[in-house]
């Protein structure tokens, strides 16, 4: 199959890429290497160093005999994207290809806007390419879990089944986001089912929860095919985080009470849904909804987690920075990627062990700084970069 990875220079674009390359398809990349920018803007880094991308590319083919068609356009110029669907022809589109961090949305009102507009314009540049190329395309588009907030009751699949006045219909999920980045992603996830609805066209939406783990069957044959690991406080994911602390030696941060509780899954399962959507895909016309996520955890859970491994580490919670329920009910469904035949990796299988020797590696390049939360909810401009001004003291 022809496959376009959009976002295919990121975390986990560019692990995919690999992995349905090794599949066999024939895969195309799409990136504006937006995310390498954050990182000067942030002054912070990957803990894994990554290759350029065309230098991950040529190793790939060296080791693989596979090649990657590279096209360096932004998801926000329309012709480019036009352009590129156009030359390419692919039969399924993935698309990673989004500002993703949701304190980095948070910054101020300039953060804000650049985070709507690249992430809303893009997938809605993109939603008019596949109509006027040929709407038989499969869009796989990632969305988050933090699309539904956390409602005091339990989380459906997309969607849910309401009777109102003696009448019933089933409606999007209601939607409260905790963010203006996941508030994009809501933005997103209407445009693409209206898009499905007027121009028949076909789109799995899924609502992936916060992904942990950095090595791959693909990105481990060779230290230029690794992706990227993040732990700072803005764009860092909350295990990989308490990995890092715990090996450095500085106490895990829980952000307030830490019974706030999120889907989680590994890195491989991302891989492995992703390929079980492109495998089954949407009718023409459908809008579905899978939520991408194995097991729930609470922010305590996990950082205790992560000290039982390291005899002597410190759990300390610090004020939060973030406007969010410190406890609160959590059940979410999960079960159509279950359906599909995914085969879960459980955090309990081992691979928190292995996030804390990819740390431990690499610990020279730990900076303690950027981990100290710097982007307050309740303020409308916060201090980050160079100058970053830390928010939170302990509680
Ligand atoms: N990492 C997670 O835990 C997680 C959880 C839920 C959902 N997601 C979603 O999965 C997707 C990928 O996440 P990730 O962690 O790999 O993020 P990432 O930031 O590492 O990768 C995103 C990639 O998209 C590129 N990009 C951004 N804007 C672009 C534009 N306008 N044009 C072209 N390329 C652009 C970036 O340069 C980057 O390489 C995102 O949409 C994110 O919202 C991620």
């Amino acid at each position: 199959m022809k496959i376009l990875v959009l976002g295919g220079d990121g975390y986990l674009g560019w692990p995919t890429a690999l992995h349905l390359s090794r599949l066999g398809h024939d895969v195309g990349i799409v990136d504006n290497f937006a995310r390498r920018q954050y990182d000067h803007e942030m002054g912070v880094d990957s803990l894994v160093p990554i290759a350029p991308l065309h230098q991950r590319a040529r190793r790939w083919q060296e080791l693989s005999g596979q090649s990657l068609a590279i096209f360096p356009v932004d998801l926000t110029d329309a012709a480019r994207v036009h352009a590129v669907v156009g030359e390419f022809e692919p039969e399924t589109i993935v698309h990673f290809g989004e500002q993703r961090s949701a304190p980095y949305s948070m910054i101020d009102r300039s953060h804000a806007v650049y985070t709507q507009v690249n992430n809303v314009v893009g997938t809605l540049n993109l939603l008019y390419a596949i109509a006027d190329v040929d709407p038989s395309i499969h869009l796989v588009k990632l969305g988050t879990m933090g699309e539904y907030g956390t409602p005091n009751i339990d989380i459906e699949e997309g969607f849910i089944e309401i009777t109102h006045r003696g009448r019933t219909d089933v409606l999007p999920f209601p939607k409260q986001p905790g963010s203006f980045y996941h508030l994009s992603k809501v933005h997103d996830s209407h445009n693409i089912q209206f898009a499905c609805r007027i121009w028949g066209l076909r789109s799995t939406d899924l609502n992936q929860g916060v992904v942990y783990g950095q090595e791959t069957e693909e990105t481990a044959l060779h230290p230029d095919l690794a992706t990227r690991f993040d732990y700072d406080a803005v764009f860092g994911t909350v295990l990989n985080r308490f990995a890092v602390q715990a090996v450095a030696g500085i106490p895990l941060t829980v952000y307030g009470e830490g019974g706030q509780t999120r889907g989680m899954l590994d890195i491989r399962d991302t891989l492995a849904c992703i390929e079980l959507a492109i495998d089954n895909p949407a009718e023409r016309g459908e809008y579905r909804v899978f939520n991408q996520f194995t097991e729930s955890f609470s922010v305590n859970q996990l950082a205790e987690m992560v000290a039982a491994l390291r005899p002597g580490a410190e759990i300390v919670h610090l004020d939060p920075p973030r406007v969010e329920s410190g406890s609160h009910y959590y059940r979410a469904a999960h079960t159509k990627l279950l359906d599909l035949g995914l085969v879960p990796h459980l955090l309990s299988d081992g691979l928190l062990e292995s996030v804390m020797l990819v740390a431990d590696k690499h610990r020279d390049r730990i900076d303690p700084g950027a981990m100290q939360p710097t982007v307050d909810w309740r303020r409308t401009s916060n201090t980050v970069g160079d100058a970053r001004d830390p928010v939170a003291e302990p509680a």
